[in-house]
């Protein structure tokens, strides 16, 4: 243990809340701040220690928040900025933490800055943004964007493009320029100064553009990629180690970088020598594996455990001593893990969602717990396209399937089993109108399985998901081998098991996860004498994990 640094931000359990879909305090069917407020007490009992809330800043919606058109304003929808001292203080009366959704890669088209940018090539702002020349009537290079089309705009009242990597609305900022960077520093050093407690910085690893050469054009797609000039470039790591020197030192963060990005990636962003960030997401396990398929994420393919396995565990391997690590399979803009990676029917429902909680508090790194995948809400599987509201899904639609590239069907099926809009149903708090997320009509419809699927329920049910990550999170808290315990994979042949080992001094924590639904054989929990910590069956079998089942073990050696 003496050679682990320690730090709360290792200890911690994060919550992260989608604020528009947490709850509505005043009936406009949107969830806000107050409502945030007012459910403080449903999280501290739960036990997690810091909250992470997507964007609240003043916003025109084209991407929920993700496009800000005023960094220190809070979105008016979302409520005042009052509103938000109150969150943070009362957050900090409960002993938890803040973090905040730092969106700089870009800002939204109505920012003051882009308004000034696009209004002459010599406004003193031109250069706030990315604007180049079109190429032989077209726009500068072949780069997609990630919501496809072009990543490129033109703009006519300069006859310039300039570059947007999402949607059109949200133009990337230009990091080269010594004045963007004082701008977002300056606002950084504004919330902490207010005592907020840390940044997930959104798409962190794009900001640094090396150059805008044409990038390679995969089989079938239409567009060539930005990759190899935008993502994990050099510069991006030099403005790293610029925001930490002058923002995040000046502070005791927790600081989350967005990266995706492989193994490699994460030992540069979130190296112990503590130069650039704590720890960083990857994205491999959830959409590194697609079959090398045109649509990229959109398809039937669901991945198997062992190559799920095999990308979690190198990252465990390569990680550990190096890099903190974060451990999640949800977020806003991942389909719920139960429907995905779990079984959402009734019979397996329960004990499924328990089976991938054991994981996520149980891996080495941060774990992230993204709201109501603590009660195991499902996808909502929708099955017309006007159902959703995501930019992605209507912006996808445009391109394959009004072009005739792709079946209607298909892609409808591809969403239901995908679509980030899965994951931003209303929270289901009981089993009142709208699960009691809203007297009013909520801005994307409630799960009709909220009677079924609710907070109150599983409150006062002792075998419910949320009082079973309740014990996992006590867990964390009371077991050191849980944060700093030494990550040893075992069984890696296996097609159905993930089980794998921590130690710390003489501790042996053995976790044994069927991630199926049959009974599997496998005898290494039988001989281990030693404290069942937690399972989500009350009994066992020997030679075999039921369906789903879970199984976590402590042992002390002599
Ligand atoms: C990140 C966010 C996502 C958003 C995108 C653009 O991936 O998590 O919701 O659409 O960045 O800001
Ligand atoms: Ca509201």
């Amino acid at each position: 243990m003496s050679e682990q640094k320690r730090a709360w931000w290792k200890e911690a359990v994060v919550y992260q809340i989608y604020p528009r879909s947490f709850a509505d305090s005043n009936g406009d069917g949107i969830g806000d701040l107050n409502g945030i407020t007012a459910h403080l007490d449903y999280l501290k009992d739960l036990g997690v220690d810091a909250i992470w809330v997507s964007p609240i800043y003043a916003s025109p919606n084209h991407d929920n928040g993700y496009d800000i058109s005023d960094y220190r304003a809070i979105m008016k929808e979302f409520g005042t900025m009052e509103d938000f001292d109150r969150l943070l203080e009362e957050t900090h009366r409960r002993g938890m933490k803040l973090i905040m959704d730092l969106v700089v890669n870009h800002s939204s088209d109505e920012h003051a800055w882009f308004v000034e940018s696009r209004k002459s090539r010599d406004n003193p702002y031109r250069d706030y943004y990315i604007w180049k020349d079109g190429k032989d009537d077209g726009p500068p290079n072949n780069w997609g964007s990630c919501f496809s089309g072009s990543a490129w705009e033109k703009d006519e009242a300069t006859g310039q493009y300039y570059l947007h990597l999402f949607t059109k609305e949200q133009p990337d900022l230009n990091w080269a320029n010594p004045a963007v960077r004082d701008g977002v520093f300056e606002m950084m050093t504004w919330w902490c100064e207010k005592g907020i407690d840390g940044f997930r910085m959104d798409v962190i690893g794009m900001i640094g553009k090396e150059n805008y050469n044409d990038g390679p054009v995969d089989p079938g797609a239409l567009y060539g990629s930005f990759a190899p000039s935008c993502m994990h470039t050099e510069a991006t790591h030099r403005y790293l180690q610029e925001m930490r020197k002058r923002v995040l030192d000046h502070y005791d963060l927790l600081t989350v970088g967005e990266t995706s990005g492989g193994t490699e990636n994460a030992l540069r962003y979130a190296s112990e020598d503590g130069s650039e960030l704590n720890m960083v997401f990857g994205f491999e396990h959830n959409d590194g594996i697609n079959d090398g398929n045109e649509l990229g994420k959109w398809s039937d393919h669901g991945t198997p455990l062992k190559e799920i396995r095999a990308v979690l565990n190198r990252r465990q391997m390569e990680l550990q001593g190096k890099a903190w690590n974060t451990v999640y399979l949800g977020n806003h803009d991942q389909p719920r893990q139960v429907s995905r990676y779990g079984n959402d029917s009734e019979l397996f429902r329960t004990r499924s969602a328990k089976m991938l909680a054991t994981m996520i508090h149980t891996l080495r790194g941060t774990p992230y717990v993204y709201q109501g995948e603590e009660l195991g809400m499902t996808n909502i599987y929708f099955t017309r396209v006007e159902q959703y509201q995501d930019v992605e899904v209507h912006n996808v639609w445009k391109q394959w399937v009004e072009s005739g590239r792709v079946d209607a069907q298909d892609m409808l099926r591809f969403f239901a089993r995908i679509a980030r809009d899965n994951a931003r149903t209303p929270m289901q708090w009981n089993a009142e109108k709208n699960a009691g997320f809203s007297t009013g009509e909520p801005w994307l419809p409630v799960n009709k399985n909220y009677l079924l699927i609710n907070a109150e329920d599983q409150i006062n049910d002792p075998d419910s998901v949320w009082n079973y990550y309740r014990k996992l999170i006590a867990l964390r808290h009371q077991y050191d081998i849980f944060v700093y315990g030494w990550f040893e994979p075992l069984l890696e042949d296996s097609d159905q098991i993930y089980a794998y080992r921590r130690v710390l001094d003489k501790q042996v924590l053995t976790v044994a996860l069927n991630w199926t639904d049959r009974k599997v054989t496998c005898n290494l929990m039988d001989d281990l004498t030693g404290e069942e910590l937690i399972s989500n069956y009350p009994t066992h079998q020997k030679g075999i994990l039921q369906p789903y089942e879970a199984r976590v073990i402590l042992s002390v050696t002599e």
